[in-house]
């Protein structure tokens, strides 16, 4: 426990306050109960009684567990545990010193429990229906055969159009403007052939200089296709000197200054390196009443924070589905497309055979018809084996409320994570966060502390060492993530960990910084 115990630990925390979103929650809600869709997806549970004050204990932490009406997800996963994920460790490393290194675990505590998952953010842990909804799939496969896509449980014919409504809700769309299909990357390469149109005035591209290096690259071969030349067409936008995150007012102000030469702006929704959730409503209000297309990478975004892709009038956007929407790796992504954009003749596409109007799919005309929406940019029948748990994963969104129930716990666990940060700071470092204490000058959050533009992440900086410090973290069983050069990310993610893990964690990372 924490060495200052004694003296008054109990502080009035935010904590307890009322969730804020940058405005309106739209379409992404669960459907209302007279809407077709309802009888799945029984309405939100109420908001859990939030204690108005914070305690670094562990009792607190399991007191918020027992508070908390969405606690019962956690058991639809599979947590990863701390003895499995040391016997891969102790594999490689064993092959790696040919088959002679000492068992790891032998020095460590019982690790037959679970371990602290916190990287939702880079893969989600596994529903574990999953594996039930594929064998499903591969029984028809065996039984049917090629008639599965007729006569299967879930006919794969139409099996993509499963995922219109649930995605739907998560990203604030209608259902006409999302499609789950191939991957992200492949998704932005696609969305850019259709939406970023250049021309000798209008040609620049506008992200973020800690854009995820796969945008990065797709924003350089997309100028480069186009002959541009991509140092002066990709504008990258840096923090102001000593921050760490973009300010909406410098964002805007760059739109206004640039934007007659923008023909994109390509953000991500939050980004991945620093957990900032951007405004979205009033970075795509600029970016159009500049003449500027906008689309949104929302990898750490969809699944994550509330959306309303439809009501922004975003033109369009792309995400993975092995994060937040634990799908497992390298799972079938997704993409909106606007409704204002759904029947555009003049919009150039790359077409394949499943975008093509589904009237006419069969009649193997060499000539493309687009079909109506987002699902006119789809290339090839879908892969139903990949698909699959990614329908296991939606409905559990569904189950719990939707994605305004999740943001609420949300905010609460990540408010409990910063805070109990501060309290390890305060007490490794003997003075105050963010003063010269030992801890409060090693690790820094650089994750904006207004929850409204956060999600569930916190990144930390990590001033010394931060490899070898994530590798103690994953020895004593915590799975955080690490970022070069030097940031660790931690998202607790409302739908499976509980405040404990944040607990856990917390007396780990103060074990480590009083030894670091
Ligand atoms: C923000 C962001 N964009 C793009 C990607 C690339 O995704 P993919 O490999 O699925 O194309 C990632 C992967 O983690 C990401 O985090």
């Amino acid at each position: 426990m924490f060495a200052s115990r004694g003296r008054r630990l109990w502080i009035h925390a935010m904590i307890g306050r009322e969730p804020r979103y940058h405005g309106r929650m739209a379409t992404n809600e669960p459907p209302s109960p007279s809407s077709p869709a309802a009888a799945a997806s029984p309405s939100a549970p109420p908001a859990p009684p939030v204690p108005r004050t914070f305690s670094p204990d562990e009792g607190f932490a399991k007191r918020l567990d027992e508070l908390d009406p969405l606690r019962g997800l956690r058991d639809e996963f599979f947590i990863p545990t701390i003895k499995a994920l040391h016997a891969a460790d102790h594999a490689q490393s064993a092959h790696a010193a040919g088959g002679h290194a000492a068992s790891p675990t032998a020095s460590r505590p019982d690790g037959h429990g679970p371990c602290v998952y916190l990287t939702g953010n880079s893969l989600g842990c596994q529903p574990k229906g999953v594996r039930a909804a594929v064998d499903d799939e591969l029984a028809d496969w065996a039984r049917l055969g090629v008639e599965g896509h007729v006569h299967g449980k879930h006919p794969w014919l139409h099996y993509h159009e499963m995922f219109r409504e649930p995605l739907a809700r998560i990203v604030g769309a209608k259902p006409g403007e999302v499609v789950a299909m191939n991957t992200l990357t492949v998704n932005l390469h696609l969305m850019m052939i259709s939406f970023y149109r250049p021309t000798p005035k209008r040609y620049k591209i506008l992200i973020e200089d800690s854009a995820f290096p796969s945008d990065s690259y797709a924003v350089i071969s997309q100028a480069a296709f186009h002959r541009f030349n991509p140092s002066m067409t990709v504008l990258r936008m840096v923090p102001r000197d000593g921050e760490h995150t973009l300010r909406t007012e410098d964002v805007l102000a760059i739109i206004e200054r640039e934007g007659p030469e923008i023909a994109l702006v390509l953000l991500g929704g939050v980004n991945y390196l620093t957990g900032q959730f951007m405004d979205m409503p009033r970075i795509t209000a600029a970016a159009r009443a500049a003449g500027c297309v906008v689309g949104w990478d929302l990898a750490h975004a969809v699944g994550n924070v509330p959306l309303r892709l439809h009501d922004i009038e975003a033109d369009f956007a792309v995400w993975c589905s092995y994060k937040y929407l634990n799908a497992g790796p390298g799972a079938v992504a997704g993409a909106f497309v606007h409704e204002k954009h759904a029947d555009r003749a003049d919009l150039p596409r790359l077409a394949g055979w499943w975008g093509n109007d589904p009237a006419t799919r069969f009649a193997m005309h060499p000539n493309f018809t687009p079909r109506h929406g987002a699902d006119g940019w789809q290339l090839s029948n879908p892969p139903i084996l990949s698909l699959t748990p990614l329908k296991v994963s939606l409905d559990l969104f569904d189950r719990a409320g939707g994605m305004s129930a999740l943001r609420r716990k949300s905010e609460l666990l990540t408010a409990y994570l910063q805070r109990m940060i501060d309290f390890v700071l305060q007490e490794v470092g003997g003075a105050g966060s963010g003063s010269a204490g030992g801890g409060s000058t090693l690790l820094e959050v650089i994750t904006p502390r207004d929850p409204s533009q956060r999600g569930c992440q916190l990144s930390m900086l990590i001033r010394k060492d931060a490899r070898a410090f994530n590798e103690r973290l994953k020895a004593a069983g915590v799975i955080c993530d690490f970022r070069e050069p030097n940031i660790i990310r931690a998202a607790p993610v409302p739908l499976y960990n509980s405040f404990h893990d944040v607990w856990r964690f917390a007396m780990i990372l103060r074990d480590h910084l009083r030894s670091a």
